[in-house]
């Protein structure tokens, strides 16, 4: 991007300067998160359990932890905010999965997908409400999923396929109804809460099989997987000050396959 450009940009997202903690900064979204909020200006606080790839940028801070262990939670949040004072967006990003049939699920497959899915969510709002002034506008963005809305199709799945699960649409279903609830319950700390929905996107470093992306696209009004930047843009926006008046909101990212 040409350098006015880049400027009008940066000005237009007031994104410049801004402190940022994404939870589940190594993985494919993250990492795109990560990139683009650091070309923005922001500075750029991951949390994983896995190290990212190296990233030289003096404005990125990287802190491990099982961001669905409580005490890790606090603990880390707590050394957050000594070292960073204030932090103005929260992106609430980490996930996993189960691909089992649910035939199949196990007592434990439930609490991990709840554990990391829900909760952490949870952990990680309570103890950023906790730990912020009341002062500069906040805003919080949880990483939901068409899943939360729609269910999946049985069809477009083949044998080996990672067949998203009756358990991850439920937990991110709770994720929906946690950012309509925080929307109206930390205003007192001018913090909005909003959800970005993505649809299904396309991994290219473990792609998903190629008769999958085929009648995956089948489903979809674009004909097609998203690609990563695109779910970028709405988190963006969302953490942007041209959203200062978008609060309990779901942004949906699926090329319009909940529309049918
Ligand atoms: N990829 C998709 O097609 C898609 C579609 C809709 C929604 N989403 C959602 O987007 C978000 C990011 O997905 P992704 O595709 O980048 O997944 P990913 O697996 O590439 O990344 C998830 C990251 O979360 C981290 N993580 C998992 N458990 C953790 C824990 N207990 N403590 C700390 N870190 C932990 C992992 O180490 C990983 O780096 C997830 O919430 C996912 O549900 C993804």
């Amino acid at each position: 991007m040409k350098k006015n450009n880049l400027n009008f940009l940066k000005n237009f997202l007031g994104l410049e300067n801004k402190k940022i903690i994404i939870t589940g900064c190594s993985g494919q979204l993250g990492a795109s998160l990560t990139d683009n909020f650091l070309k923005l200006g922001c500075t750029v606080i991951g949390l994983d359990m896995k190290r990212p790839k190296k990233i030289n940028n003096k404005n990125y801070f990287f802190y491990k932890l099982d961001i669905s262990n409580s005490k890790e939670n606090t603990f880390i949040f707590n050394e957050i905010y000594k070292k960073f004072k204030n932090i103005d967006c929260l992106i609430n990003n980490a996930g996993v999965a189960v691909f089992e049939p649910f035939t199949n699920r196990s007592d434990d497959d439930l609490d991990w997908v709840t554990s990391v899915n829900l909760k952490s969510y949870f952990y990680s709002i309570k103890n950023f409400y906790k730990f912020s002034d009341k002062k500069s506008s906040k805003s919080i963005i949880n990483i939901s999923s068409i899943y939360s809305i729609i269910s999946p199709d049985p069809k477009i799945y083949s044998k080996n396929d990672r067949k998203s699960s009756e358990i991850y649409g439920a937990t991110k279903a709770g994720v929906n109804q946690m950012t309509r609830y925080f929307a109206i319950h930390l205003t007192d700390k001018n913090i909005r809460v909003n959800t970005v929905s993505p649809g299904g996107i396309f991994n290219t470093t473990s792609p998903q099989s190629k008769l999958f992306v085929k009648k995956y696209s089948l489903r979809n009004p674009l004909n097609r997987m998203a690609k990563t930047e695109e779910i970028v843009g709405a988190v963006v926006y969302l953490a942007s000050s041209s959203s200062t008046y978008t609060n309990g909101h779901n942004l949906i990212v699926d090329g319009g396959m909940s529309s049918w």
